[in-house]
């Protein structure tokens, strides 16, 4: 049985992490280098309020991010945390790119920041129940609109979030800043009223 719900235990961090990292590491991999790296940076930094867990047999299959402007966020990874994973310079460049993605979220918007499934856990609902338990915290934050982005040839999520009622609101061209270090060459903004 599959179960969603908010928060995740600390034996969770790795594991919610390292889903995280498979699922984006094509885009992260410059910034964030490895597995094991990435894991330390992102694992300490999930702040259990802005994490959604999902479960099958009570075992983490799946997490989403959440983030509004009135204190939801997912991640804070510290300073210290890149130092101690990349070493002073290289720690302090890459804590830096990573703060080039961070955009303000509009008022009376509630975003998701990601949304990871481990790969043989994909294509049952999982994504669906995280999405579905989203729009609950929307609702319950006295949120109107949920946001997301999906990267322009992720045809694959798009076409997950268009059935689940989200639509294209525009279409950004990545910067050369973006597009050196993550590999994006675009991403489409999707929004669905809740
Ligand atoms: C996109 C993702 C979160 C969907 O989760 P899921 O649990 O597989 O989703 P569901 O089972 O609820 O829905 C399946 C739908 O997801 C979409 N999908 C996208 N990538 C998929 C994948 N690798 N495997 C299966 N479905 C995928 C398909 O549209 C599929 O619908 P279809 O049956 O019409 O093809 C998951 O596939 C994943 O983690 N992918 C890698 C990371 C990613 O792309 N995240 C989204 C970035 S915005």
């Amino acid at each position: 049985m599959i179960a969603v719900g908010r928060g995740f235990a600390e034996a969770e961090r790795p594991v919610l992490a390292g889903f995280l990292w498979d699922a984006f590491e094509a885009k992260f991999r410059r910034v964030l280098r490895d597995r094991e790296a990435a894991a330390a940076v992102l694992g300490s930094g999930l702040r259990p309020q802005g994490v959604l867990t999902a479960r099958r047999d009570g075992v983490a299959v799946g997490v989403a991010l959440l983030k509004d402007r009135t204190g939801l966020t997912p991640v804070r990874a510290s300073l210290r945390s890149f130092v101690s994973a990349y070493g002073p310079v290289s720690g302090t460049l890459r804590a830096g790119l990573l703060g080039v993605l961070d955009e303000a979220i509009p008022p009376g918007v509630l975003a998701i920041d990601a949304v990871a499934v481990a790969s043989a856990a994909r294509g049952n609902g999982v994504g669906t129940l995280l999405l579905a338990l989203a729009e609950k915290v929307a609702r319950t934050r006295g949120h109107g609109t949920l946001m997301l982005e999906v990267v322009t040839d992720n045809t694959g999520a798009r076409r997950l979030y268009e059935r689940l009622g989200f639509s294209v609101v525009s279409t950004t061209r990545a910067g050369p800043v973006v597009r050196r270090a993550f590999g994006i060459t675009g991403y489409h903004r999707m929004h669905k009223a809740v």
